[in-house]
């Protein structure tokens, strides 16, 4: 064989290892193309061989090709082995204590529960949930409620006015009306629902805020009815050792009327952050309907008597949770909403 030939062969013999490499798909095939090309009866042994019949004086370029040849198919053999190893090793080594992908679900938000757990403890003290517009008349929204024109809390700093006579409610007290004006007594309703005031957003104020209005109206009803209904409420939602108190105060639409507070949960009534040291958290007005409300709805106020009160929910749902900041519940960040 002269030196050319064997070069040609070892070329040829690179074009077809190379082309058996590409199909062979698992570590046998690689081992199994080892043996055949670089064993010791593979083909590169046996290109050696014929090495020997060409005279030594015109060995040295097909003895350099020979050896590259060697070198070439050791290294794609190995990287070849690599590479079909870690596919494998990957699938073996597969660990099945890892976590799997979870779907997010959907929750219900703070506000919405409480909400209903706010409906069921007064439903299961008679109360029917009624319903009212969140674009009120300044009829239902002041005048009805006893807050003539230009009585302060028409401010334009804490209404926000809509078109000429209306306004985005501020409180739930128009549903007072709208009850007293379609149905008789005796009644008893609650109405939560949303409200806006003009506030700059902070740790406890938002534009935007839900309240739960009630309203009692029959013979006979007292201030004490009022306290034995919150009582009630109180110690339902936030277990039995919660007190209450009322203090005096004025809203148009009670007289009596007051301001209560319960105990804050947060501290226990120890004094914290949340309840500014006092150890009581104030949760709306409440009182005994004032008998002009009465005469707006035709109901007789010799008649009748009823308790009406508000209750901030963002207010309730912060000290049953435990959250100090009332911005929380209309950021919508999933990592607050999934605590929930
Ligand atoms: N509507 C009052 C407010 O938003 C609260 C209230 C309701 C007071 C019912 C008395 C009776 O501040």
């Amino acid at each position: 064989m002269s030196e050319n030939d064997l070069i040609q062969n070892v070329q040829q013999t690179q074009k077809e290892f190379e082309l058996a490499l590409d199909v062979a798909k698992d570590a046998e095939a690689i081992e199994a193309l080892r043996i055949q090309y670089l064993g010791r009866k593979g083909c590169v042994a046996d290109l050696f061989k014929s090495l020997s019949t060409i005279p030594s004086e015109n060995r040295k370029a097909a003895g350099q090709a020979l050896n590259q040849l060697k070198t070439n198919l050791q290294t794609a053999l190995d990287k070849k082995f690599d590479n079909v190893k870690n596919i494998n090793t990957s699938v073996n080594e597969f660990d099945v204590t890892m976590p799997g992908n979870w779907p997010d679900f959907g929750r219900l938000h703070p506000l919405t529960k409480v909400t209903r757990e706010i409906k069921q403890i007064f439903s299961n003290m008679g109360f029917g949930v009624a319903d009212g517009p969140e674009v009120e008349s300044e009829y239902y929204n002041f005048e009805a409620l006893n807050i003539p024109q230009g009585h302060p809390a028409r401010d334009m700093q804490d209404t926000l006015f809509i078109d000429e006579g209306f306004v985005l409610r501020t409180h739930t007290s128009p549903v007072q009306i709208r009850t007293m004006e379609s149905k008789q007594p005796p009644l008893r309703i609650i109405s939560p629902g949303r409200c806006y005031r003009r506030d700059t957003p902070d740790a406890s104020h938002s534009p935007m805020f839900h309240q739960v209005e009630g309203l009692c109206v029959d013979q006979g009803i007292t201030f004490a009815d009022l306290k034995g209904v919150i009582q009630n409420f109180a110690q339902q939602l936030f277990g039995s050792d919660v007190k209450i108190r009322f203090r005096p105060s004025f809203f148009p639409f009670v007289e009596p009327g007051a301001e209560y507070d319960f105990t804050c949960l947060i501290c226990r009534g120890q004094g914290c952050r949340v309840c500014k040291g006092t150890g009581w958290v104030e949760i709306s007005g409440a009182g005994m309907v004032n008998p002009k409300v009465f005469e707006h709805v035709g109901y007789d106020p010799e008649k009748y008597t009823g308790f009406a009160f508000g209750m901030g929910i963002e207010r309730i749902a912060m000290l049953l949770y435990g959250i100090n900041d009332i911005r929380l519940f209309f950021e919508n960040d999933i990592r607050f909403l999934q605590q929930f």
